[in-house]
């Protein structure tokens, strides 16, 4: 089994001030440990989180815009991402497809101004509740895949990040057996490492990322809690 990615997806959750009362309650990395710890905090606290957790976990940002500067308001580009010290980067949540009318082609385009700033894309994809119904889950997630990659050459450092929708903030995680179909199935789409988000709490997690296809956990609500979520990343 090679390494897992446990990420947390703080979402528009924690000021400086939590963050810092976050990290002086989750627990220090052992040597041996090997698994990735990637905290996603909102844009504002990245750079102080990268200052509190130096080289000791992993950062990633929630969002990016997809050209590197310019008029455009509000926005955060990848250079300014690499700049606060970030590795990686959300791409795609549902919530920004939903809530922030983020196209499949505004995704593949993001996805293009993460690499060219050397940051790793984790992509997420997933179906929602009458998707899923319909049985229609394979196309969505096949559409969803192959708009992202379109005209990328250098598909090697991306993350796929299954998120049923209907299982986001839920309470209800897909199943062991659903999770193993899915992922098999995105596997004949595209071989990358794929991570499962949706529901994924310190109870279901172990079972969740021992799936054979699954190389890890995308943690919303349960990582706002350091003890639940180093609990998830068998830190304790
Ligand atoms: P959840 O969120 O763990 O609260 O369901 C997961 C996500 O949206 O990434």
């Amino acid at each position: 089994m090679g390494q897992k990615y446990y990420i947390a997806n703080f979402k528009m959750n924690k000021t400086t001030v939590d963050v810092k009362q976050y990290f002086s309650a989750f627990p220090k990395k052992p040597k041996a440990y090997k698994d990735n710890i990637i905290f996603c905090p909102p844009a504002t606290a990245l750079s102080y989180t990268k200052k509190l957790i130096g080289n000791k976990f992993e950062l990633g940002a929630q969002n990016i815009h997809f050209q590197n500067k310019g008029a455009f308001t509000g926005e955060v580009s990848g250079e300014m991402l690499t700049d606060a010290g970030a590795k990686y980067v959300l791409i795609g949540h549902s919530e920004r497809r939903i809530y922030n009318y983020e196209s499949d082609h505004t995704i593949n385009n993001k996805i293009k101004a993460a690499l060219l700033n050397g940051l790793i894309p984790i992509v997420c994809i997933g179906e929602n509740k009458n998707e899923r119904n319909e049985e229609r889950t394979n196309n969505i997630l096949s559409r969803q895949i192959n708009s992202a990659i379109e005209g990328i050459a250098d598909l090697g450092k991306l993350i796929i990040a299954y998120e049923p929708i209907w299982a986001i903030g839920t309470g209800v995680s897909a199943t062991i057996e659903d999770i193993s179909q899915v992922a098999c199935d995105i596997k004949k789409i595209i071989n990358l490492p794929i991570i499962y988000g949706g529901s994924v709490t310190e109870q279901n997690a172990n079972k969740i990322a021992a799936i054979p296809n699954i190389d890890g956990l995308l943690v919303g609500n349960a990582s706002l809690d350091p003890k639940k979520f180093a609990k998830i990343c068998n830190l304790i």
